[in-house]
């Protein structure tokens, strides 16, 4: 019978890489929490309205992307395929959310999007996200950049791009889009991809995000966000980059960074990597005033961003598995000698003392025990053959400097 196999677009994760995804999240849980944010842990599934509503109909996540059914009680569901809109949802059901006061929450897990799988791109991926609600000021988000440039920081990843942009707000965003619907029209956009011909009409700012060439081409010259944005708009956007700078953080403006969720207002920024294939952005975020109220809970900002593991993990080194501190090996291959049933209590005797190890009772010669307890880089070797067993003692042969002696097993008691 053949074997079961994992869906396309979903990996396994074994120590090797597990270890990396560990490191990330001990890292942001101290960066994250050093900022005074606290750990929210929410659904994978949630009520498909709330994506629907809060990421916006006409985004491609929600039009192309989600994993949506109809559960037994006939209600339709999806899995989340980000973190921010069930963030919200919690934080407001909670009725956490206090206008004139930060709530500020983290939460890690998996997403689905239902993409087409490439490197760095998967249908099941990982992400770390922040959001801080209820504060409107320019500090908000700088001190959210902050923090995420701490992070990436602590996990040794250098030679990433910040880019930012503000996409304005509901008062002048209605002004640009007019503006970029008008320069679509006036070209020849029978040449946009047949997306895009929708887009130019539904959403003109995601056209500016396409990555078919001939769009790309096309969008050149289009006219710029910041000719549009209004004076409140613009002095707030000055405000973080002036703050920004102060900090020390190098990064571009980004005209065109429109970002792919409906939600944004204002601050937008992404974090990209040339050195990870096709798929640069490592983490992306931004400011989503009015996204609380849209979803039923207080008139609160809010900023927030989220890193994808699959790609942070890409730019990392391999944390080395931990030494383990014994590896015991049973060689007393004497039918009913009790050796084996020795063993497992002498390691658990030896773990109770907070010391980690293998325990190896099967079959096998020395020598390949030995090679394995060093493969491991086991820092002891306990040996319990024929001749300890029955003296009730254990040889410990340390495997740095190779020297060897034996201990009674009740001095373990
Ligand atoms: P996003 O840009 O859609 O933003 O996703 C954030 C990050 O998740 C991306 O930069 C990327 O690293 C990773 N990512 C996205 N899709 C995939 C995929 N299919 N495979 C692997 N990695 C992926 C958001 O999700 C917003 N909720 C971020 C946010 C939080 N904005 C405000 N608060």
């Amino acid at each position: 019978m053949s074997a079961i196999q994992k869906i396309k677009g979903f990996a396994d994760l074994f120590p090797e890489d597990s270890r990396c995804f560990t490191r990330m999240e001990a890292q942001a849980r101290a960066t994250f929490g050093r900022y005074g944010f606290g750990e929210l842990r929410t659904p994978v599934l949630e009520r498909t309205e709330l994506f629907a509503k809060g990421i916006g109909e006409e985004t491609d996540v929600v039009g192309k992307e989600m994993y949506t059914f109809t559960d037994r009680g006939e209600r339709s569901l999806t899995l989340r395929p980000e973190a921010t809109a069930g963030v919200l949802r919690a934080a407001i059901e909670a009725g956490g959310i206090e206008p004139g006061r930060a709530t500020r929450l983290y939460t890690f897990g998996p997403m689905f999007r239902y993409e087409r799988p490439q490197k760095g791109r998967m249908r099941q991926f990982h992400q770390i996200n922040a959001e801080l609600l209820g504060s409107p000021e320019p500090a908000a988000d700088v001190e959210v950049i902050l923090m995420l440039q701490d992070f990436l920081t602590s996990l040794g990843i250098s030679e990433l791009c910040f880019e930012l942009n503000s996409l304005g707000c509901r008062e002048c965003r209605p002004d640009y889009r007019s503006a970029l619907t008008a320069y679509f029209e006036a070209l020849d956009h029978e040449k946009l991809c047949e997306d895009c011909r929708r887009r130019m009409h539904t959403n003109p700012l995601r056209v500016l995000d396409c990555k078919v060439p001939a769009c790309k081409a096309l969008v050149k010259d289009a006219p710029e966000i910041g000719q549009h944005t209004c004076e409140s708009c613009r002095g707030h956007f000055a405000a973080v980059l002036a703050l920004v700078d102060k900090a020390g953080l190098k990064y571009t403006l980004n005209p065109r960074l429109v970002r792919g969720l409906d939600y944004y207002q204002r601050t937008t920024f992404e974090v990209t990597s040339g050195a990870i294939g096709a798929q640069t952005a490592v983490a992306g975020g931004g400011r989503y005033d009015g996204l609380v109220q849209l979803l039923g809970g207080p008139d609160a900002p809010g900023v927030g961003f989220a890193c994808g593991m699959e790609r942070l993990a890409m730019l990392m080194d391999r944390p080395e598995a931990e030494r383990p501190d014994f590896f015991l090996a049973v060689t007393d291959t004497r039918e009913g000698s009790g050796a084996v049933e020795a063993a497992v209590l002498l390691a658990h005797k030896l773990r109770l003392r907070g010391l980690s190890g293998e325990c190896d009772y099967q079959p096998g010669s020395m020598k390949s025990r030995l090679r394995h307890a060093g493969r491991i880089k086991a820092r002891k070797c306990y040996i319990l053959g024929a001749e300890e067993h029955d003296a009730g003692q254990v040889t410990v042969k340390d495997m740095e400097d190779g020297e060897q002696l034996k201990l009674d097993i009740a001095a373990f008691d």
